[in-house]
């Protein structure tokens, strides 16, 4: 039997602290006849595992920029045991067979537990649907992420095709011809948002960063749609497009925005139109992230800095509670997707996040465990870095 010693839990709203008890890859009560391993959980905050629903985990297909393992070591080392990862790999999870080589990889290779995401559309081209009548017994999501669907009709189709299924629609709002512009993200919005409403599907839209798609959203939802949801995303959430200096490191997409989308989006978090934060991780190699910056391939890595980021700007400073921060990266993101409800009580998986919330820590490149080091908060010091990952009992990160 584990115990995770003198650690703060979330109860009734209320940090208390606790020992908990893990035996197998359950958490239990406390047995004397145990033989007990202590683990030091003094000045941590024991949390479930957070769920992180956008992740660009790369392979197959592009493992110079991350591969499974390593993806899911960083998931782990951010405090993040359930991760559902992007489709934009190859073999496109756009059939049977394309998603079972991912499914394999997962099996063999992954310390967290993943979920794919299966195309909406063949090898993302907005052209023709995926397999997605066979997919939606093997997936919980379709999305294209990385690019947005311009045929609309195609898009009703998914959407449809998702709504008897039940499955999660994970849209990268964007018009084509709009771009990277702020309008090139809400215009696809607005228009997306009439098909969910039609389809009553359970449409989600990903990385949301400017006012006006948070306005379109809180305006369908406050009109009954609550099949309709939005995230966010760590970078737009705390950076703003003053900070990019052509450093790639801060090149995304959607990009970095103005102050005042920046504001928005914190205020659309708060206020619950965005119920879920995900880190978009998108590992790219050193050499693509040191071409000039017009050159440089979008994406930034995320798994090992959200939580530690959100507790830091929201918590710690008390705009935020504790509670809203597990519904965040824990609760919301589940719920979504189906997953079980999950809680430190007996009963339920040991699927752990010991997060450090009192020591402040420079995050270095050093530590890195993505393959990918493009992350604009290198140097950065916060607060809220795991000291123990457990995934089904198992110690899978551990602090140096
Ligand atoms: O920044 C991004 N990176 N945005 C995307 O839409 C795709 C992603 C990637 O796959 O690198
Ligand atoms: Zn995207
Ligand atoms: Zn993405």
């Amino acid at each position: 039997m584990i115990c995770l010693k003198n650690g703060f839990v979330l109860e009734n709203d209320e940090l208390i602290k606790k020992d908990i008890y893990i035996k197998g890859n359950k958490i239990v009560d406390f047995n004397s006849n145990d033989k007990i391993e202590v683990y030091d959980c003094e000045g941590c905050l024991v949390m479930p595992g957070a769920c992180d629903i956008h992740v660009h985990l790369r392979e197959p297909g592009f493992t110079n920029k991350e591969t499974i393992k390593t993806g899911t070591l960083s998931a782990a080392k951010g405090g993040i045991t359930t991760i559902f990862s992007m489709p934009n790999i190859i073999p496109y999870p756009d059939n049977l067979l394309g998603l079972k080589v991912e499914e394999d990889i997962i099996k063999r290779d992954a310390v967290v537990h993943v979920f794919p995401y299966a195309c909406t559309t063949k090898e993302e081209k907005g052209k023709e649907l995926a397999d997605l009548e066979i997919l939606a017994k093997h997936v919980k999501a379709f999305s294209d992420d990385g690019v947005g669907i311009q045929d609309l009709d195609l898009l009703e189709k998914a959407c449809k095709i998702a709504k008897d299924n039940n499955i999660v629609v994970a849209s990268h709002a964007e018009d084509a011809v709009l771009k990277y512009a702020p309008a090139g993200e809400y215009v696809a919005v607005k228009r997306e948002i009439e098909i969910a409403k039609k389809t009553g599907v359970k449409y989600h839209f990903c990385h949301m960063s400017t006012k006006e798609s948070f306005n379109y959203i809180k305006e369908a939802q406050k009109s009954g749609y609550d099949n309709i949801t939005c995230e966010v995303a760590p970078h737009h959430l705390f950076l703003n497009e003053t900070m990019i200096n052509n450093n790639p490191n801060y090149k995304m997409n959607p990009p970095l925005r103005s102050e005042e989308d920046r504001l928005a989006t914190l205020e659309a978090l708060l206020d619950g139109t965005a119920t879920i934060i995900a880190s978009d991780h998108a590992p790219h190699t050193k050499e693509e992230k040191q071409r000039p910056y017009e050159l440089a391939p979008n994406g930034i890595i995320g798994l090992e800095t959200m939580l530690p980021l959100v507790y830091t700007n929201l918590i710690k400073t008390k705009k935020a509670t504790v509670k809203q921060f597990i519904d965040w990266v824990v609760n919301n993101p589940r719920k979504l997707m189906g997953l079980s409800a999950v809680m430190i009580a007996p009963g339920y998986p040991a699927d752990i996040a010991v997060m450090d919330i009192t020591k402040l820590h420079c995050y270095t490149e050093e530590e890195i465990l993505s393959k990918g080091v493009n992350s604009p908060y290198i140097g950065m010091e916060l607060t809220g870095f795991m000291r123990y990952t457990f995934v089904d009992g198992k110690l899978v990160y551990k602090e140096e």
